[in-house]
């Protein structure tokens, strides 16, 4: 494939650092969005180094903050007047901090990881639509297995500082809700742009090994966790292959509104009801998406809170 005009957010670290290496080695142009220059810019020297690549940049970038979404657009804009591969990597998973707002009002973890990917996503779609074979990438997780459980739903009630202070407040099943309503977004987008030949899917990453820094994000009972978890996970690089295959190779064009698993398959809607030795066979092999993620009345909530959200502050 010609060569690519990508942005990865959140390249400065852990899959988003792996994929950038991997993109600038095959040549491509690599934008490599990020919310702090300062930690950034050796990530960067380093990229540009090892890649002998210079079509290698750091532009800053907040996920939570819509003013820096939009200015970052603006610069990007003036620059480049097309864009290949938008690979929306950043998160935010500090589990055990305490409930906090975005500087719009959102809470946290849905800003960065919902609302921050919808309007970025957005913003450059015009760009996007002057690609001719435009791929967006969304980091899921496999924290959705627990929709595997009926009565789990995601939680909207308190995602505008409602309740700031509501003792079950868990980043952790933020962080669920916020992977869960952003298949829901991956889906709806790939619906509303298939006429424009741009394709939304999303990789659930099942585990990728954290760096010092990350885990020093968690508070001390999700740092042990973390930790024994990195015993058992693969490097980042393997996630970022898959990243980079998913948004560059001929086996992925087309294919549009999918969640793909770590073996690069398509995993399929499961079925209604799963008994506990199916669901389990679901979980173990990431074969199967919970029905929720298809249940087009919170598609259209999630979609709906983005717009709003996002068309308040403008
Ligand atoms: N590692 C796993 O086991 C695992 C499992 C499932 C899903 N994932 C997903 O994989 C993706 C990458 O995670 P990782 O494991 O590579 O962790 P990581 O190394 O901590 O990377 C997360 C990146 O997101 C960035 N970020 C967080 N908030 C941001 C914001 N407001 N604006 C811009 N960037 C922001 C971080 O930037 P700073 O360095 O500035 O904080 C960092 O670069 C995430 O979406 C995560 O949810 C990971």
């Amino acid at each position: 494939m010609a060569r690519r005009i990508v942005i990865i957010t959140g390249a400065n670290s852990g899959i988003g650092k792996a994929a950038a290496h991997r993109f600038a080695k095959e040549g491509h142009t690599l934008v490599m969005a990020c919310r702090s220059p300062e930690r950034s810019r050796p990530v960067l020297e380093e990229v540009i180094t090892g890649s002998m690549n210079d079509r290698v940049e750091l532009m800053k970038l907040d996920m939570s903050s819509f003013e820096s979404i939009r200015t970052f657009c603006q610069s990007f804009r003036n620059k480049y007047k097309r864009l290949d591969v938008l690979i929306h990597n950043a998160g935010y998973f500090e589990h055990g901090s305490p409930y906090k707002l975005s500087e719009n009002g959102i809470e946290l973890t849905f800003a960065t990881n919902v609302a921050g990917p919808y309007l970025l996503t957005m913003e450059l779609l015009d760009l996007m639509k002057q690609s001719d074979d435009a791929r967006v990438l969304m980091a899921g997780s496999n924290i959705i297995k627990h929709f595997f459980n009926p009565k789990l739903k995601i939680n909207f009630s308190n995602l505008q500082g409602e309740n700031p202070d509501d003792p079950k407040y868990r980043v952790y099943d933020y962080y669920r809700d916020s992977k869960m309503a952003l298949l829901m977004v991956t889906k709806r987008m790939a619906e509303k742009f298939s006429n424009d030949g741009i394709a939304v899917n999303m990789l659930q990453i099942n585990g990728a090994t954290m760096s010092n820094e990350t885990i020093a994000k968690l508070t001390p009972g999700y740092r042990f966790a973390a930790r024994i978890q990195n015993l058992f996970f693969r490097p980042p690089e393997f996630m970022a292959n898959h990243y980079y295959d998913i948004c560059v190779s001929e086996k992925f064009r087309g294919i549009t509104g999918e969640l793909i698993n770590h073996k690069q398959e398509i995993i399929q809607k499961a079925e209604d009801k799963p008994g506990g030795k199916e669901q389990l066979i679901q979980v173990a092999t990431a074969s199967r998406c919970p029905v929720y993620a298809y249940n087009r009345e919170v598609q259209d909530r999630v979609w709906d809170l983005c717009e709003e959200f996002v068309s308040r502050e403008s």
